[in-house]
C-alpha cells in the first residue's frame, strides 16, 4: 500500500469518485475564475475544475499533510496549504473583472464537540435557526463557512452533503433558513455510486449566494449510469424535503383531495416498545401481529378500555391500524372490529371522523398509496413512515370518487 492510500477514517477521508467530481464541475453555472475546497483531500473536486476551466486558479487546505501533498503531486497548478478549514485564513484570490469564485466541498461527515468556531460560522450563516444539531456536526459548520466566505464575493457553493440534509427533521430548520436566505439552484441526490469505503450516501447543493432567497429550483436525481434525472423544477414550500425520492411523487400530492390532517384525521403511536411492554406484561399489538393477518381485519380482546391506564395507547372497534416502521411490514391498513388493546411505538392508530373513515381505509389500498408511501419513507434498512407525513397524505379515495 503506498503512502497515499492511507485514508483515515477517522477524519472522514471518503473521498468523492471521478464521475461525482465531474458532476460537480459541470453543474457549476457561469464561467468559474477561482475554487477553493477547505477539505481538499487529494484534490478530486479541484481537479475536475481545473480540466473545466483551464485558467481558474484552484485553492485547498486540508489538515492532514498526506493529503495535501498527494493533491499537490497530482496537479502544480493547484494552491495548497496544510491547516484545519474551519479556522485557516481563506486564500487569497485573483482579483478579476468578472470574477465567478465557486466554493466546493466534500467535507468530513462527522460529529463533533461544539466549538466557538462552529457556532460562529452556522449562527452567521443560518441567521434564525435556534437548532443546536448543527454545532455538533462538522460537515454543517463547512457548509456554514462556505455560505459566508462565497457571499462576501457573490460567489457560488457547491456542497455534497449527507442525504438527511435534504429530507431529514433535525435539518428541517437549516434548510428553511437556507431557502430563504440564499439562492439555492440545485439539489441532486447522488445515486449508485460509493465513496471511498462508506456507505454514506449524499445530496449535492448548488447554491448561488448572490441571491437572497430561492424562487426556482431544480431538484433531480444522478447516478453514474444513467445521468441526471431532474423530478421538479420550480418553488417549493418553505418547510418540504428536497430529496429526488419526495419530489418524484410530486404530482400525487397535486389530486386536489384533501390531506387526512384537512380531514380532521388523528394519528397516533404507541409508547412503549415490545421489549417494554413484555417488562409490564403487557398483551400489546406489535407490527408482527399485523404482519400475520391475512383478512384487513382484527379482533382484539373483549377488554374495556378502563382496564389500562394513561401510559396505553388503545387500538378500539373503529380505528385504523398501521405499521410505522419495519423492513418486512405489510403497509396494509387493518382495521379493528372489536375488542381493545395497546399498541406498540411500531404501530400507528388512525382515528378518522365516521363520514371519511371508509374513504381513509380505502385511500391506504389505493394503487397511488405505495409510490406516496415510497416519496416519504425514510431510512436504508427499515422504511419508517412518521405520522406528520401520513397527516399530509391525500385522500386518494376522494379522488375516485369525485
Ligand atoms: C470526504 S474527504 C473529501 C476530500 C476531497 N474534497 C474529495 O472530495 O475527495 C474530507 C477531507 O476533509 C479533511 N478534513 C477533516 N477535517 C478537516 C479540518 N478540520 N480541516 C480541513 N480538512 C479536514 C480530511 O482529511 C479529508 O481529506
Amino acid at each position: 500500500m503506498g503512502r497515499a492510500d492511507k485514508f483515515k477514517d477517522a477524519l472522514g477521508q471518503h473521498m468523492t469518485p471521478e464521475p461525482v467530481a465531474n458532476l460537480i464541475a459541470d453543474e457549476l453555472r457561469g464561467s468559474i475564475t477561482s475554487a477553493v475546497d477547505l477539505a481538499v483531500g487529494d484534490g478530486a473536486l479541484l481537479l475536475a475544475i481545473a480540466h473545466r476551466w483551464p485558467r481558474a486558479s484552484l485553492h485547498g487546505v486540508d489538515c492532514d499533510e498526506l493529503r495535501v501533498s498527494h493533491a499537490r503531486a497530482a496537479n502544480s497548478r493547484l494552491r495548497l496549504r496544510h491547516g484545519d478549514g474551519l479556522t485557516a485564513r481563506f486564500p487569497a484570490l485573483r482579483q478579476e473583472e468578472c470574477q465567478r469564485v465557486a466554493i466546493v466541498g466534500n467535507p468530513p461527515f462527522l460529529s463533533a464537540n461544539a466549538t466557538d468556531e462552529s457556532r460562529a460560522w452556522l449562527d452567521a450563516a443560518f441567521a434564525g435557526v435556534q437548532s443546536r444539531h448543527g454545532v455538533r456536526r462538522l460537515e454543517m459548520a463547512f457548509l456554514a463557512r462556505a455560505l459566508i466566505e462565497a457571499r462576501k464575493r457573490q460567489g457560488l457553493v457547491a456542497m455534497l452533503m449527507p442525504s438527511p440534509f435534504a429530507s431529514g427533521v433535525l435539518y428541517g430548520p437549516y434548510r428553511r433558513a437556507l431557502l430563504a436566505q440564499y439562492g439555492v439552484d440545485k439539489v441532486i441526490s447522488v445515486e449508485g455510486t460509493r465513496f471511498r469505503n462508506t456507505e454514506a450516501s449524499t445530496v449535492l447543493l448548488i447554491i448561488d449566494t448572490a441571491l437572497s432567497s430561492t424562487t426556482n429550483i431544480e431538484i433531480s436525481r444522478y447516478c453514474p449510469v444513467e445521468g441526471k434525472t431532474v423530478v421538479h423544477r420550480g418553488s417549493v414550500g418553505g418547510d418540504v424535503r428536497l430529496d429526488a425520492r419526495y419530489w418524484s411523487a410530486a404530482q400525487l400530492r397535486l389530486t386536489g383531495a384533501p390531506t387526512l390532517g384537512e380531514c380532521g384525521v388523528d394519528v397516533t403511536r404507541g409508547r412503549y416498545c415490545k421489549a417494554d411492554a413484555r417488562r409490564m406484561n403487557r398483551a400489546v399489538l406489535h407490527t408482527t401481529d399485523l404482519c400475520r393477518l391475512s383478512g384487513p381485519s382484527i379482533e382484539l380482546h373483549p377488554l374495556s378500555a378502563d382496564s389500562f391506564d394513561d401510559m396505553d395507547v388503545l387500538a378500539e372497534a373503529g380505528d385504523i391500524l398501521l405499521s410505522r416502521t419495519g423492513t418486512r411490514v405489510r403497509w396494509q391498513p387493518v382495521e379493528v372490529k372489536r375488542g381493545v388493546a395497546p399498541i406498540t411505538d411500531h404501530v400507528l392508530r388512525i382515528r378518522a371522523p365516521e363520514p371519511v373513515r371508509r374513504q381513509v381505509i380505502e385511500s391506504f389500498m389505493h394503487p397511488a398509496f405505495p409510490a406516496w408511501l415510497a416519496s416519504v419513507t425514510k431510512g436504508v434498512c427499515a422504511s419508517v413512515v412518521t405520522k406528520r407525513e401520513l397527516l399530509t397524505m391525500p385522500l386518494f379515495a376522494a379522488s375516485n370518487s369525485a
